[in-house]
């Protein structure tokens, strides 16, 4: 689709605007743990259901959360739920699931969550069918928590490479080569950070892994020391490295690069499909689009809900488009998806090697720091080195988990990371990361999809 590129100028003020008041929260374990009562609509939709309004409420229920990820209705029926990263929170019981945004007031300069309301969010049955509306409403009071998602206002001056900051890195340590990108000052300050996650994804309090289990520990020990998805007896079941480019959409890149993986896995690579990663963008109500998103909510809840489409359907254009997919399209569809461990707080280093191992590539989330852009190749560890031109806030991105090893020389354990910045970023665009000691809460909010061949 052609647009102007007035029209395209008003369509992006519309959309930077919106995105802007669209806050996501900040809401904690605690905050959401405890007796909630939902009003559900009439089950009586499908997916197509917006649940921008509620509706007429004509069923009442009342779910008791408690922990770990147990939920218990009036009747004593049992179910499970998680909470997906700061942002809300999902339900399923009596063969139905629930899912929707906790709410919130204000900008990511300045917002106020009332984590024990949400807003109007989407219910269906196990099958995906007999769609309804819900708003939850915790029986006790939580105190409103006032965050700041973002300290400095975002700059649309051109990024600048630090020269003195990578020349810092590779002499203070030997694990991690920096580089300077020429490319990276193309985009502004504030395209840099979306790059790196975006003000959508910012988790002021990032999960630690669950401690690990005896019997998780024996079973790692019969795992290979080092493993790659690229490479397994000289078959490779990766796609192609993408670029995201100025979109703060990595949450939908590693999402597709999941599925696209699994894919291959379960058709012996008949399938090779690449995914629309601009379709989550702009189609999904699950998602900040260009602002930010999480996996759990795309390759999970989305690829089950909608599916997802071929790249030619929707192509991407790293802008937050409207909805503009090719409904005659054919959909691919998962079945089932959890966080590693079974709910958001449950993940850990031999969780994920297992689920690597045994089941395929995991999108996982991280905190990105400055020194991170500059990544050049070896083994990543944050320095603490800043940018001194254009330091960045924090922020959680998501890369596709592919494979893992032992370097021979240091001894030095990793991860190795399939990134979305270009294939001429990092090692072919990929990243290893240092292992087993949860470096930039890496090992805490790994991710996991069965896709339907
Ligand atoms: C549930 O969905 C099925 C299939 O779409 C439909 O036949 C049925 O009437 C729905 N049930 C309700 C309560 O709407
Ligand atoms: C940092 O180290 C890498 C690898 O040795 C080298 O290619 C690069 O030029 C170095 N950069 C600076 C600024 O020191
Ligand atoms: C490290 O050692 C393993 C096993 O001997 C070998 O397969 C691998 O190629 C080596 N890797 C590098 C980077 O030298």
């Amino acid at each position: 689709m052609l647009v102007s590129s007035t029209l395209r100028a008003v369509l992006l003020a519309v959309c930077v605007s919106l995105a802007w008041s669209d806050t996501p929260a900040n809401c904690l374990y605690e905050d959401i743990r405890g007796t909630w009562t939902f009003q559900e609509t009439e089950r009586s939709g499908d997916s197509s259901l917006s649940c921008d309004e509620l509706g007429p409420v004509v069923h009442t229920k009342t779910f008791t959360l408690s922990f770990p990820n147990n939920v218990m209705d009036e009747f004593g029926n049992e179910g499970t739920w998680t909470m997906i990263y700061n942002q809300g929170f999902e339900v399923n019981i009596n063969e139905r699931s629930y899912f929707a945004f906790s709410y919130y007031e204000g900008d990511f300069t300045s917002s106020t969550s009332y984590c024990d309301r949400t807003f109007s969010g989407w219910s269906r049955d196990k099958t995906v069918r007999n769609w309804s509306c819900f708003s939850a409403q915790k029986n006790t009071k939580t105190t409103p928590r006032v965050s700041r998602k973002i300290a400095t206002p975002l700059s649309t001056r051109a990024f600048k490479n630090d020269l003195k900051m990578v020349e810092e890195i590779n002499s203070s340590q030997t694990s991690w080569q920096a580089k300077v990108y020429p490319l990276h000052e193309k985009y502004s300050v504030e395209e840099m950070f979306l790059r790196g996650g975006g003000p959508g994804s910012v988790l002021p309090n990032p999960p630690s892994p669950a401690p690990a289990t005896p019997e998780q520990k024996t079973r790692v020990s019969f795992l290979p020391e080092n493993f790659d998805w690229r490479d397994v007896e000289g078959v490779n079941y990766v796609s192609a490295v993408r670029d995201q480019a100025s979109c703060g959409s990595c949450y939908t890149f590693a999402s597709m690069a999941q599925l696209e993986a699994r894919l291959r896995m379960v058709t012996r690579n008949q399938r090779q499909d690449v995914f629309s990663t601009q379709d989550a963008v702009s189609c999904s109500v699950l998602s900040q689009g260009c602002m930010g998103g999480f996996a759990y909510l795309i390759a999970g809840r989305y690829a089950v809900d909608q599916g997802v489409v071929a790249e030619e359907c929707n192509p991407y254009t790293a802008l937050d488009d409207p909805c503009d997919t090719d409904t005659s399209c054919a959909r691919t569809y998962v079945s089932e998806y959890e966080y590693v461990g079974g709910y958001y707080g449950a993940c850990n280093e031999e969780l994920m090697l297992q689920a690597l191992v045994e089941k395929g590539p995991l999108p996982v989330g991280y905190m990105v720091y400055d020194d991170f852009y500059n990544y050049g190749g070896g083994i990543y560890h944050h320095t603490g080195f800043k940018n001194d031109f254009n330091p960045l806030e924090v922020t959680s991105h998501a890369v596709l988990l592919v494979g893992y090893g032992v370097d021979n020389a240091t001894g030095e354990k990793y991860w190795t990371c399939k990134n979305s910045w270009g294939a001429d970023w990092g090692e072919d665009g990929f990243f290893r990361i240092r292992r087993g000691s949860n470096e930039c809460s890496i090992e805490s909010m790994a991710f996991d999809a069965t896709v339907i061949p």
